[in-house]
């Protein structure tokens, strides 16, 4: 398996291209409200973690301020540019495929915020299991999941960014949340994000092949799309994603 045929890529690309690059200074207290949440859902001290998805780096770098010693998996290199210019040495930073890219340490935690369900079952499988391997034997990862509810209710908003507009539609028949942007004005170079989305049954289910047991579930936010008010904490049935946390069985 490989990212080389899926929309992934551009779609990460343009995003970024699109979104405002001040973005880390406006979501300062968010950040430190994120790393708070990681640790706490951990639960116990740790040293190392791996971060696959990392975008532009900015957990990473609030993880590394509080003392851990960061590694970043990333596939765009737009991105991976980004995050070494603004991270301090001491964050492993690698550009490459979390399907097929080599890493030879294992971590105390592996984390995927926000992303997971990119491909079919199989590959969403084989990645739990390269997880699996990433982690020490008595490590732990947290992966954030997509909530079927939510994106159902979400399906037919649209929103407007400086630079672009982003339209959510949810597929039925697939269970997968369908995420289109594009830059104002210009409808015909919108690029699509499709992610599967789980419940808990079929996520457990699926871990359960990967040879890991889920030993914690934490609601995220939701989006009320009433009167547009995001809800840092919701329900299991009205967040956007649930972050789970598994252990090896
Ligand atoms: C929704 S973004 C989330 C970014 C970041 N974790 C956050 O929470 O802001 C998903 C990220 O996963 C990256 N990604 C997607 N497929 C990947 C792959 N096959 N290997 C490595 N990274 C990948 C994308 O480029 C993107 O930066």
């Amino acid at each position: 398996m490989t990212t080389k045929n899926t929309w992934a890529l551009s779609f990460y690309q343009k995003q970024f291209e699109w979104l405002d690059s001040n973005l880390e200074d406006k979501m300062k207290d968010d950040i430190e409200r994120q790393v708070d949440g990681v640790k706490e859902q951990i639960g116990r001290p740790f040293e190392t973690m791996l971060e696959i998805g990392a975008g532009w780096g900015i957990l990473a770098r609030g993880l590394s301020k509080r003392g851990v010693k960061m590694t970043t998996l990333e596939l765009v290199p737009e991105l991976v540019a980004f995050a070494k210019s603004r991270s301090p040495k001491t964050i492993e930073i690698h550009q490459g495929d979390f399907y097929t890219y080599e890493l030879q340490e294992q971590f105390d935690v592996v984390g995927y915020f926000d992303g997971f369900g990119i491909g079919t079952d199989e590959d969403q499988l084989f990645l739990l299991e390269r997880i699996a391997s990433w982690m020490k034997e008595d490590g732990c990862a947290l992966i954030d999941i997509y909530q079927p509810t939510h994106w159902q209710r979400a399906a037919g908003q649209e929103m407007k960014f400086e630079r672009a507009c982003r339209r959510y539609e949810f597929d039925e028949a697939n269970s997968r949340m369908l995420d289109t942007w594009w830059p104002i004005d210009k409808p015909a170079e919108a690029v699509t994000q499709s992610l599967r989305c789980y419940t808990i049954v079929e996520i457990t289910d699926l871990c359960k092949l990967a040879g890991l047991q889920i030993t914690g579930i934490f609601p995220g936010g939701m989006m009320d799309y009433n009167d547009w008010v995001y809800h840092s904490l919701a329900s299991l049935s009205d967040c956007l994603a649930y972050r789970i946390k598994v252990k090896k069985a």
